[in-house]
């Protein structure tokens, strides 16, 4: 979604605003905008479309001088991505420039109110109604002026805003929108993710909700909305910009394909080591709530979770479960599951079940952020930095977080031998391994997407856990090569989606479940016989599939339970493949954002 950047020191700002702008680029955007403050007077360049044309524009950054700046990358919400609705956006006067991460839910009653005071605008943006605002309050204090505009707004914000009547001065505040402040020397960055600023420096304030910085090129102050000052702790980054960067692969998608074994293994290998984790309660009942690819980790977990514990469990998509009512009980627990932490409508539904007193379980990427920070308790995957918008390696470590959460409430109840713990313990510490062997397959794997990436439509078709493999796997591949794609319970097809197939009409059949093994291959050829081609991923030792399948993926042997790690890498790279052969743009899909801010 949306990015923002800012710079205060002496340096010139907007190359470094355009530098750190390309590095959120990853989030998704239609267009960009750069406000810079130099000799008392503000000058904006934006323009629609690729951070490129905005370079071409100034000349990498070197028509507009000034050593305070703001940046931003936009993804339209209210208004069509064009020159005028990106951001920075300014006062009638010229004098105040603000970037705006978030919606301003309020904004047409704000919008009437100064139309009513002689304000005109000219975007079709609600950020608008925040620059307007602040010539509306501005009494010569920048930090009171942006107090009395937070109090007006209502609904989600990142903020940056500059004026030039305070030369030395950059405001920050955040609400419901992730901000970050980079310490660096004799010089100051806000942003709001960490790659943007993480070649100047490590350290950084994370930013909460209500929080304001005050930066001047020597030095942030932070204050809480009564002004009063606040201290916060310095986080140091602990990973390095060449974990965000392509390191001369092709796509950031086939990189962190790549980095799944390493990822898994950083993820399970502590966990293991401390004898799994120590829950004080086991509960009653079990909300996993999620988005999208952390969603389908969920359905996982269901299976996963019920097959070992027999603790019931439910899955919502968190823009769902925040408006039905959800049912919590006093011994519920609600997992959440995000890899940025940050996605709105998960620390929505976060929120609503933690004021019903639920106790919240959160399985999060990014360290410190919104998520982590508001869960009870978290375990970490250790994916690292992913740029990709189609998640992989984080989906990769959230599976076996949640097979990590299923024996640690196993052996909560006490219902974990020594034997089976040894036993599970040496499975995921293979996971890894078996991975690897996937991605050795590559080849085999990209001749079978060469035979398919042609397809206008496909189903994947699995049964159980398969199934839940099924949702991500045709995710994967509609999200970055635009196929048509959809998945369905194997046995669920012939209740009316089966009218859809064709002569050649593709199905991936994931067939990785021993004990249901004969049903699918009933179901594939059930779709056999209207005309489908069938590719099937089984595992090996199944090779009676061949029989049926035109095609046979295979992942090696593991537990049943864990099928779905393997599996996932191989569906990842065949998604990759489809849509590296279409020339999609793999790492930034189209309408797609990294991590979905808004509601
Ligand atoms: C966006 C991304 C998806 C991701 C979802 C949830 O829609 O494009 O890949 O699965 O958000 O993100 P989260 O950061 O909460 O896991």
């Amino acid at each position: 979604m949306c990015g923002i950047v800012g710079y205060i020191g002496a340096r010139q700002a907007a190359p470094i605003l355009l530098d750190g702008l390309k590095k959120l680029e990853y989030r998704g955007y239609d267009s960009a905008g750069v406000a810079v403050l130099n000799e008392g007077a503000i000058t904006v360049k934006k323009t629609k479309g690729r951070l490129k044309n905005l370079s071409d524009m100034i000349d990498g950054g070197h028509k507009i001088p000034g050593t305070i700046g703001i940046g931003h990358t936009r993804w339209a919400t209210h208004g069509e991505p064009s020159d005028i609705n990106s951001h920075p956006h300014t006062s009638e006067s010229g004098k105040i420039a603000v970037v705006h991460n978030g919606i301003i839910e309020n904004y047409m009653k704000i919008k009437e109110f100064l139309t009513a005071k002689g304000y005109t605008f000219v975007s079709e943006t609600d950020t608008e109604v925040i620059a307007h605002l602040a010539d509306y309050y501005y009494n010569g204090n920048l930090l009171e002026t942006v107090v009395k505009i937070i109090n007006k707004l209502e609904g989600s914000y990142a903020l940056g805003l500059i004026s030039s009547d305070h030369p030395d001065q950059m405001i920050a505040v955040r609400k419901d929108s992730p901000l970050i402040i980079g310490l660096g020397e004799a010089e100051n960055f806000i942003a709001s993710d960490i790659p943007a600023i993480l070649k100047y420096t490590r350290s950084v304030y994370l930013i909460e909700d209500n929080e304001i910085a005050l930066l001047t090129p020597n030095g942030v102050t932070l204050y809480n909305t009564d002004l009063d000052e606040i201290s916060k702790e310095v986080f140091s980054v602990d990973w390095d910009i060449a974990a965000a960067e392509k390191g001369g692969y092709e796509h950031f998608m086939f990189k962190e394909i790549m980095e799944e074994p390493q990822s898994v293994l950083n993820t399970i290998g502590p966990v293991l080591r401390d004898g799994l984790l120590k829950l004080d309660k086991v509960p009653g009942r079990i909300s996993i709530v999620a988005c999208g690819s952390a969603y389908h980790v969920g359905i996982v977990g269901k299976y996963v979770i019920e097959a070992l514990t027999r603790i019931p469990v439910e899955v919502d998509i968190a823009s769902e479960y925040r408006y039905r009512n959800p049912i919590i009980t006093e011994d519920t627990l609600v997992v959440v599951i995000s890899q940025s932490g940050e996605t709105a409508d998960t620390i929505a539904a976060l929120r609503e079940a933690k004021k019903q007193g639920a106790k919240i379980f959160g399985i999060v990427n990014v360290v410190g952020s919104s998520i982590a920070r508001e869960s009870d308790e978290v375990l970490y995957t250790l994916a690292g930095p992913e740029i990709a918008v189609a998640t992989t390696k984080a989906y990769s470590t959230q599976l076996t977080a949640v097979y990590l959460l299923a024996l640690s409430l196993k052996k909560a109840m006490g219902e974990l031998s020594a034997e089976e713990e040894k036993y599970y313990a040496e499975e995921l510490l293979r996971l890894p391994d078996l991975i690897s062997a996937m991605i050795e397959q590559k080849d085999k794997i990209q001749y079978y997407a060469s035979r398919y990436f042609n397809a206008k439509s496909v189903f994947f078709i699995g049964r159980g856990l398969d199934y839940a493999l099924s949702l991500e796997g045709s995710l994967k591949l509609k999200e970055i090569s635009y196929i048509h794609s959809e998945a369905y319970g194997a046995g669920e097809l012939k209740h009316g989606t089966i009218s859809l197939i064709e002569e050649g009409t593709l199905v991936i059949a994931v067939a990785t479940q021993e004990k249901l093994f004969e049903k699918i291959v009933s179901n594939i050829r059930e779709v056999k016989a209207r005309g489908a081609v069938v590719l099937a991923i089984a595992t090996e030792g199944c090779e009676l599939i061949e029989e049926c399948a035109d095609g046979v993926l295979y992942i090696p042997k593991t537990d049943p339970l864990f099928t779905s790690s393997p599996a996932v890498t191989l569906l990842q790279l065949f998604a990759y493949y489809v849509a590296s052969l279409k020339g999609c743009d793999i790492d930034k899909p189209r309408n797609l954002a990294k991590s979905v801010t808004v509601e």
